[in-house]
């Protein structure tokens, strides 16, 4: 009997290697014969460690599983699929994973990560076979085609910039993954590396093929321990079955990657202060232009993209522009892991055409507060996402849709705060957020952000608070208009979103002037 135990981070990190202890133990003492599986997670993480169990039905969920529950598990009967308080039912009849729509995600938590047959017996690598015997202009057609816009939260229409970095001549290009996924309360990146590595390898070669890279590179954040292991595992099963090297299954056309880990600064997900970190030098923003995909890593033409932008080209490619972009709503095409964060009773992911609503993922999927008290601000988009209050939440999740409403859509990451929040606080922990991190390049974030957090200490404190108020939008206008990068550029958005809809956390009255 196959049993499934995400080996995924947000599962061992409630326990799921005692739990597979537990169940080994506990199967040899029955003399059980059992196979057991580490997949990564289904996502749902407030059912961590969620175990399955293989049936001639399909798995029968079981969550969440402590060490403790096993051995009344097995007294129960769950491998005879008996009935059990933990028990959740089929996995794929749950309604949180039933309701979504799993393009770039079909195959997490379903499939051994490290296994390539796995991997090719739910669709692996026939994106890739299609593109390589495809021209490369036509692999960049299909993805401008498709509509796919960067999901590392800027929304660059991806084709576009594949057809950049084609149309540069050049000796030598490369292919760059931003794993460096930084923003609060997002995973869908680490979920993806974790949970079908082969996913994110196979979109990168794809890249390579398209715009005529023959190396890659996945930059990835030190704190993401297992997602670097399994990758570099991936990687390294991948290159002996000839999907990575001087000829990708025969074919002549080379390409290969490797895995470089950063050392934890925010900012190293800014695209250039990437491109300095990768090649030795401390982590600062690049003057834009020339763009990466003219002058980006050694000088050369560089596709940069998020983890998801890559993993999403694989489905793209076999299943046709047309197929995605079929998904979505005006021109945000296809679908977007939100990420799901925060107070909420059912944290996790959920993948979903582009046009839900974020009342919909907070309580279809969310479930409401975890606190069991009333939501109150939604922040949508990291760090540097704006707060929105109840009277937003009905806005379909549209990346033009929220720029009106001056919020962003960003990496799909939600994090949601009861009534209990004071978000004159979570204004202020912005500003500190971005003295923190800021690179320090430039005067209006190096400077702005720690006059910023000094300002709404004053508001906070009612010392002059209408003559400081005037003064912190000010200081936003010039932070928005004058920072060389997102960092400083968007901090901003969660500092005026609180003044502007939650005024009264700021001893303001309801309407504020502007
Ligand atoms: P951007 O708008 O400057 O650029 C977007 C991308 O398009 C870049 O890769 C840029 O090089 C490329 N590009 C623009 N014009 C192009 C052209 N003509 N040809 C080819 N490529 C072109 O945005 P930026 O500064 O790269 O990203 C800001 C975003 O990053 C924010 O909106 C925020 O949501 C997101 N972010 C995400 C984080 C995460 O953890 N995923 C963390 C922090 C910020
Ligand atoms: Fe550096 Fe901040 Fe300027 Fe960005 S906005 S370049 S992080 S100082």
């Amino acid at each position: 009997i196959k049993i499934f135990v995400p080996g995924d981070s947000s599962a061992i990190a409630v326990g799921a290697h005692s739990v597979v202890h537990a169940i080994t133990d506990e199967a040899q003492r029955r003399d059980a014969n059992i196979k057991i599986v580490r997949n990564g997670s289904r996502g749902l993480l407030w059912l961590e460690t969620l175990v399955e169990i293989e049936t001639p039905a399909g798995r029968v969920a079981y969550g969440p599983v402590e060490a403790a529950d096993v051995t009344g598990l097995f007294e129960a009967g769950w491998l005879e699929g008996k009935e059990h308080a933990l028990c959740q039912g089929l996995t794929e009849e749950i309604p949180y994973l039933k309701n979504q729509e799993r393009l770039t995600f079909a195959r997490v938590g379903i499939i051994d990560p490290l296994s390539l047959y796995d991997y090719q017996a739910h669709g692996g690598f026939q994106g890739l076979e299609k593109a390589l015997s495809m021209e490369p202009m036509a692999i960049v057609d299909t993805m401008v085609d498709s509509g796919l816009r960067g999901r590392g939260g800027a929304a660059f229409p991806t084709g576009i910039k594949w057809k950049t970095v084609l149309a540069t001549a050049a000796d030598q290009k490369y292919i760059v993954c931003n794993a460096d996924e930084g923003d609060s309360g997002t995973f869908s990146d680490r979920m993806l590396m974790e949970g079908d590595p082969y996913a994110l390898i196979e979109g990168m070669t794809i890249a390579g093929l398209a715009v005529q890279a023959s190396y890659g590179y996945i930059y990835i954040r030190s704190e993401y321990p297992y997602a670097i292991a399994t990758l570099e595992a991936a990687i390294g099963h991948a290159r002996a079955a000839g999907w990575l090297g001087d000829s990708i299954q025969g074919s002549g056309q080379a390409f290969d990657l490797e895995v470089r880990v950063g050392a934890g600064a925010y900012i190293c997900g800014e695209e250039t202060s990437l491109l300095e970190s990768l090649e030795g030098k401390r982590g600062l923003v690049r003057a834009k232009p020339p763009l990466p995909a003219i002058r980006g890593l050694f000088g050369k033409p560089t596709v940069i993209n998020n983890v998801i932008s890559f993993a999403t080209a694989p489905t793209i490619l076999a299943r046709g522009a047309d197929f995605y972009r079929n998904y979505g709503v005006g021109r945000s095409k296809g679908t977007l892991p939100f990420q799901l964060a925060g107070n909420l009773k059912q944290g996790g992911l959920v993948e979903k055409a582009f046009g839900v609503t974020l009342r919909e993922l907070l309580y279809d999927f969310g479930g409401g507060s975890a606190s069991g008290r009333p939501l109150r601000a939604i922040q949508v988009g990291g760090p540097l996402g704006a707060y929105l209050p109840e009277s937003q939440w009905d806005v379909p999740l549209d990346y033009e849709a929220y720029i009106a409403i001056s919020a962003m859509v960003g990496h799909g990451g939600l994090v949601a705060f009861d009534d209990t929040v004071d978000m004159s606080r979570m204004a202020e922990y912005a500003m500190e957020f971005c003295a923190i991190e800021s690179c320090g390049k430039c005067t209006p974030c190096r400077i702005g952000a720690v006059r910023g957090t000094e300002v709404i200490e004053k508001i906070r404190h009612n010392d002059q608070r209408e003559q400081h108020v005037h003064l912190l939008r000010d200081l936003c206008d010039t932070m928005l208009a004058g920072s060389l990068c997102a960092l400083g550029g968007m901090t901003p958005y969660p500092v005026l979103s609180a003044l502007e809809h939650f005024p009264e956390d700021f001893g303001l009255p309801s309407t504020v002037p502007a």
